[in-house]
């Protein structure tokens, strides 16, 4: 905060305190040329509703100034006054960053014990997998969704169908390293390479008929060729994806599965655009924001939602 807002809240802040002080002295002060102590000021309302001049109550009026002193004892205790940090030197962070260490230190055995088990015993752990699933919930869900079953370019992670691998160690790697974040986890966009718009659609054809979609049959008969020569460097030659040649970083999906990442199911126009436009994902890297334990955690969890022990 710069010295001019500092001094600019500061000011406000006290005065503010003096105009409420003045302002109560003010009104209890008793005005000369008005009605003695008691006796009627003169206003009536309804006929015969007449206001008398009266003090304020003394216990009222003390509430006040009991009030403004409780306000400027705190404004010397806590940060009120623009940059000054109050004697007690307490703040949001200071206060947030302790109970987060308090919560640690009670959770943190918890997290390590539950570390120690492999993923499949621990998938078979109701309560490891309750802890498990609210981690997910919190971290996760937001992208994968509360079931884990995915979106329109997140992947479904309750099936069997796997980019990078459904092992234990595969599915750990992914939380703590996330995916997508290298040039070889990305896929370009490939039209160029296609020869244009008819070479475009032809593949697009092929890569429908791959998983039995609706398609053109004589179109993806003559995409065959530039689907081998061009995209099976990465999808593999049958299409069935890089997991299938036993490539476990690269992440390019099965196409001859029923299962689509980047749409909600068979669709000319989303795979001509994937071809045109190229197609990342990113899974960001937990390993910072979570440490190994809770990624183990995790990782049994999404292990589980596939294999069910
Ligand atoms: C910001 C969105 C986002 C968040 C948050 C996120 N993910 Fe992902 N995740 C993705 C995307 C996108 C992919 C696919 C990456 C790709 O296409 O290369 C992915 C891929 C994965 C994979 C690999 C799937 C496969 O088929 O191989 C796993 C496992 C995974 N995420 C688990 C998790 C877990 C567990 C969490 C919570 C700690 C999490 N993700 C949080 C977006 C996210
Ligand atoms: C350099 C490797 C590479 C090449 C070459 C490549 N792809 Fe891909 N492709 C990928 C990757 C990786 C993804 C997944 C991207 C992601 O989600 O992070 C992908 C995704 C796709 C998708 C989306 C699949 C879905 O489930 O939604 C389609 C369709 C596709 N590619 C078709 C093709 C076609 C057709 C070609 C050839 C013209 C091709 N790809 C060439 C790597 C490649």
């Amino acid at each position: 905060m710069s010295s001019f807002w500092s001094w600019f809240i500061s000011i406000i802040a006290v005065a503010s305190f003096v105009g409420c002080y003045l302002l109560i002295r003010w009104t209890s002060r008793r005005r000369q040329n008005e009605a003695g102590e008691g006796e009627v000021t003169g206003h009536t309302w309804d006929d015969n509703l007449q206001e008398l001049n009266n003090p304020l109550p003394a216990w009222w009026l003390w509430m006040f100034y009991i009030t403004i002193v409780f306000g400027l004892i705190y404004m010397v205790l806590y940060p009120a006054l623009g940059r000054f940090e109050g004697v007690f030197n307490w703040s949001q962070t200071d206060q947030y960053e302790a109970e987060v260490a308090a919560a640690e230190a009670r959770f943190a055995p918890i997290f390590a014990a539950y570390a120690k088990q492999p993923i499949p015993q621990l998938a078979g752990d109701a309560a490891a997998m309750r802890a498990g699933q609210r981690l997910f919930l919190n971290y996760c869900a937001q992208c994968h969704g509360s079931s884990a079953t995915g979106a329109v370019g997140f992947p479904n992670l309750t099936d069997e169908d796997w980019l990078y691998g459904g092992t234990p160690e595969a599915i750990e790697t992914s939380i703590l390293n996330g995916r997508g974040h290298n040039p070889w986890e990305k896929m370009p966009p490939m039209a160029g390479a296609l020869g244009g718009d008819e070479g475009v659609e032809n593949v697009a054809h092929y890569v429908l008929s791959l998983s039995g979609a609706p398609h053109d049959a004589a179109k993806a008969a003559a995409g065959k060729a530039k689907f081998t020569a061009i995209c099976a460097g990465c999808h593999g030659p049958d299409g069935k994806g890089s997991l299938a040649m036993g490539n476990p970083i690269m992440g390019a999906p099965n196409l001859t599965d029923a299962v689509w990442l980047h749409s909600a199911g068979p669709s000319l126009e989303a795979v001509e655009a994937a071809i045109r436009e190229g197609r990342e994902g990113q899974m960001p890297a937990h390993e910072v924001l979570l440490g190994k334990d809770k990624v183990h955690l995790l990782a049994a969890y999404v292990y589980s939602l596939s294999h069910n022990p």
